[in-house]
C-alpha cells in the first residue's frame, strides 16, 4: 500500500457532468434497489451515459485511485473526508475475460477496499483507522458492463449478493434482460428493470447551449444560421451523448479551419462526414 501526500493528486468531481432527466431516473432506480436490497437491471444503447451516471452517483472519483491503484490518501482535506464518509455505493467493472474465481476475488476486493476507505474517513480524527472495518459500508454494488459476465460469473455475483446485505444493479446493453431471463434463479431476484433512454430534444438544445459555451462559442439568438442546423444536429446525434460530444468537437474544427462565426447546416454535415463511427 502506498501513501500519497501530494495535494495536487486529490480526486475531483467531473465538472462537465450534466444532470439530465435520465440521470435522475437512473439515480431514483438505484436508490430503490439500495433501499429494498433488490437486484436491478439497467440497460441502454452504447453512449447514452450509463457508466458516467453510475460513476457520478457513486462519487467514484473519490475511490477510483484507492481501489484500482491501491493508493491511500493521508492528507485528506476535511471537505473530502465528509464526502467519503457518506458514500454507500461501490462500482465494479469485470474484465473482458472473467472466471468466477477472478470475479469473486475482485468483487470482494472492491467491497473491502471501499469499506476500509469509508471507515478511514469516519475515524479520520481517531488513531485506529487502519484496522479492518467492522461494518460493511456498501449498501449498493453496481456492476457495469455486466454483458461481459459469463454464466458462471453471473452465478458468482448472485452468490455474493445472496450472502451480503446490499442491493445490486447490473448495467449492460439492451438484450441483457433477455439473456438473464434464461437463468431463473437470478431472474427471480430481479426487482426492477430500467431502460436508460436517449436524450430528449429539449435536453439536446440545453446541452448545445452549454457545450458551445464550453467549447468557446457564444450561442446567441440568431447565431445558428437557421433552424436547419439545429435540426441537423438533433437528427445526426439522435439523443446519443457520445455522438453529440464527437460531433461538437468536429464542428469546432470545421469552424476554426474555415474561420466561421456561426453554425450552418453545411458546417454540421461537413462535421458529420468527418466522424468515423456512429453516423445515422
Ligand atoms: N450526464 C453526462 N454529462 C456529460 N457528458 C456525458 C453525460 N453522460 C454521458 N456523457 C458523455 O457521453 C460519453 C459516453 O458516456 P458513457 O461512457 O457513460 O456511455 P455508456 O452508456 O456507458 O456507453 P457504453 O454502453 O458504450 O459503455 C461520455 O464519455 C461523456 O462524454
Ligand atoms: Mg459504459
Amino acid at each position: 500500500m502506498q501513501v500519497m501526500t501530494e495535494q495536487r493528486s486529490q480526486p475531483q468531481a467531473d465538472d462537465n457532468f450534466v444532470v439530465t432527466k435520465e440521470y435522475r431516473r437512473f439515480a431514483e432506480f438505484c436508490h430503490a434497489c439500495r433501499r429494498e436490497r433488490y437486484i436491478g437491471l439497467c440497460y441502454g444503447v452504447p453512449g447514452v451515459g450509463k457508466t458516467l451516471s453510475a460513476k457520478n452517483l457513486a462519487k467514484w472519483y473519490l475511490f477510483e485511485k484507492v481501489i484500482t491503484e491501491g493508493v491511500y490518501f493521508t492528507g485528506l482535506p476535511p471537505s473530502l473526508v465528509e464526502e467519503v464518509k457518506t458514500c454507500r455505493i461501490a462500482l465494479y467493472t469485470p474484465p473482458v475475460a472473467n472466471s468466477p474465481a477472478l470475479v469473486a476475488r475482485q468483487v470482494y476486493g472492491v467491497l473491502s477496499d471501499f469499506s476500509s476507505y469509508v471507515e478511514m474517513a469516519i475515524h479520520f480524527e481517531d488513531e485506529g483507522w487502519l484496522k479492518q472495518p467492522e461494518i460493511d459500508y456498501c449498501q449498493l454494488l453496481i456492476v457495469d458492463e455486466a454483458d461481459r459476465l459469463s454464466t458462471s460469473s453471473l452465478e458468482q455475483v448472485r452468490d455474493i449478493y445472496d450472502k451480503g446485505q446490499m442491493g445490486l444493479v447490473l448495467i449492460g446493453m439492451p438484450g441483457l434482460e433477455k439473456r438473464l431471463a434464461r437463468y431463473p434463479q437470478l431472474y427471480s431476484r430481479i426487482g426492477f428493470a430500467h431502460e436508460f433512454k436517449i436524450l430528449s430534444q429539449a435536453e439536446i438544445i440545453f446541452l448545445l447551449e452549454r457545450h458551445l459555451h464550453q467549447l468557446g462559442f457564444k450561442l446567441q439568438e440568431g447565431e445558428f444560421a437557421d433552424a436547419e442546423a439545429l435540426a441537423a444536429i438533433i437528427r445526426i446525434t439522435n439523443g446519443n451523448f457520445r455522438l453529440l460530444n464527437r460531433l461538437l468537437t468536429q464542428i469546432k474544427r470545421v469552424m476554426e479551419i474555415n474561420q466561421l462565426g456561426y453554425i450552418t447546416k453545411e458546417v454540421v454535415e461537413t462535421a458529420r462526414d468527418c466522424l468515423v463511427i456512429g453516423t445515422i
